[in-house]
């Protein structure tokens, strides 16, 4: 494939507008698994249609689950029962996803039938021990190529119920091991040192199976069933994150993003930005399908550098590359900690993002777990995305703001999660064009 460039050219007027941000990425995967295993027919509406999530729609066409698409984002899924999949032809492709990846082993572990989960050359990168060997655990047989994908899923397995206590705070690693508790005999609990996103619990409440759960910690047993329900897709809060920092450095913008996803386990940016001195109000706070949601008003503000709490780190996992960029423009350093998860993404996000902000004159300190990025001044040149959709939306965010253009190579993997990204970038005032 040929690389796909952008270039990001600094504005010289306030970003302004409304911005409608596409559904949310973890909770679309999860209403494909879920909608596809129930009995019944869910209709799934806000799904976003992004590449990672179409692989998982994709994976479970392919195991027999019959979906109809009456418009862009909305799927009506004709579940087949928790027991009614059926061997693909070939393996299963999860593209970029680790969402989709780790949560299909979860479930893969415990069908009759073999099957081979593959991805592309950065999911082929990722280490998958964090989920086979709690599956492996249960019971699961799984091969890998070394600790990474592809992954064999033996089918047939019969898997038990485990007390989980996983070694690192992920979401993926809690949902694959829920999921194959689905299939497993006895009672399966995950406790979290750090809870993450809890999506898979309140989808499995949502879709009828029994399930306790409360931060840091769920509990399920095997042998329920899932009931067909409609899904509401909140506006995703890590796609919404790159306009929340756009509007925050670029002088006199204002901005409002639309029903935003505000599940607690996911706006830690919000914490750390504030920590910052941004400008961000929540009004029109609801609930929508089971989230809570709200409308971001953000309004540019002149940024401090501060120290991330730690604790905070899960919270805003997949938001530290918008964060590197605030931090370039904020006065004095900022420090990260307790983020060494970031060198297991889509890409070594922590690499990624200290590398481009050299380039383009910004100081970073960069430590195994982290960095301190000190504020200054940011110039144009020539940066690399890596192929990580978050590390090209966070370089675009730099183009806006720098006192010459900054040309980000291999953006392609933008589509994987915000396909729409550039045409609302540019509604909102931001001068982006692909490289012709
Ligand atoms: C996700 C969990 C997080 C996050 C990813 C989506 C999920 O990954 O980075 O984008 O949907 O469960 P980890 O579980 O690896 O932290």
């Amino acid at each position: 494939m040929t690389s796909i460039d952008w270039t990001s050219r600094p504005v010289h007027a306030p970003l302004k507008g409304e911005l409608t941000i596409p559904g949310d990425k973890s909770v679309s995967h999860r209403a494909m698994m879920f909608a596809g295993l129930a009995d019944g027919t869910s209709t799934v509406r806000g799904f976003l249609e992004g590449e990672d999530t179409r692989a998982t729609a994709k994976m479970f066409a392919s195991m027999g689950v019959l979906m109809e698409t009456p418009m862009p984002g909305v799927r009506i899924v004709h579940g087949v029962g928790i027991d009614g999949l059926r061997a693909s032809d070939g393996a299963l492709d999860c593209g970029n996803a680790g969402t989709g990846m780790r949560l299909m082993a979860g479930v893969l572990a415990g069908q009759a039938f073999d099957s081979t989960l593959v991805g592309d050359a950065s999911l082929s990168s990722r280490p998958m021990r964090r989920v086979t060997d709690p599956l492996a655990s249960m019971g699961a047989r799984i091969d890998t190529h070394d600790g990474k994908p592809p992954l064999r899923v033996h089918g047939g397995a019969k898997l038990k119920g485990i007390r989980y206590k996983p070694p690192v705070a992920s979401a993926q690693v809690k949902s694959a091991v829920l999921l194959a508790g689905l299939y497993a005999d006895g009672e399966t609990c995950v406790i979290e040192q750090h809870p993450t996103r809890d999506y898979t619990e309140r989808m499995l409440a949502a879709f009828g199976w029994p399930i306790e759960f409360s931060p840091g910690k769920a509990t399920l047993a095997g042998g329920h069933r899932l009931r067909a329900t409609d899904i509401d897709v909140p506006a995703d809060f890590s796609s919404a994150a790159f306009f929340v920092v756009a509007a925050s450095i670029v002088p006199g913008s204002a901005l409002r993003l639309h029903s935003v996803g505000l599940n607690p386990r996911r706006t830690g940016l919000l914490e750390a930005l504030r920590l910052m001195g941004a400008d961000i109000v929540i009004e029109n706070r609801r609930e929508s399908g089971g989230e809570p949601v709200g409308d971001l008003i953000v309004r540019y503000a002149r940024l401090q550098g501060a120290v991330i709490p730690e604790a905070v780190v899960p919270d805003m996992i997949d938001e530290f590359p918008a964060l590197f960029v605030a931090a370039a423009m904020a006065d004095g350093p900022t420090t990260i900690s307790g983020a060494a998860e970031l060198r297991v993404k889509e890409s070594d996000r922590l690499a990624a993002m200290a590398t481009g902000l050299r380039i383009l004159g910004i100081r970073v300190d960069e430590t195994p777990d982290g960095a301190t990025i000190h504020g200054g001044r940011l110039g144009g040149g020539r940066v690399e995305a890596v192929g990580d959709h978050r590390i090209a939306m966070s370089f675009v965010l730099a183009g806006l703001v720098a006192s010459a253009p900054v040309t980000i190579g291999d953006c392609e993997n933008v589509a994987t999660s915000f396909p729409n990204f550039m045409d609302l970038a540019r509604e909102c005032g931001f001068n982006l064009a692909q490289v012709p």
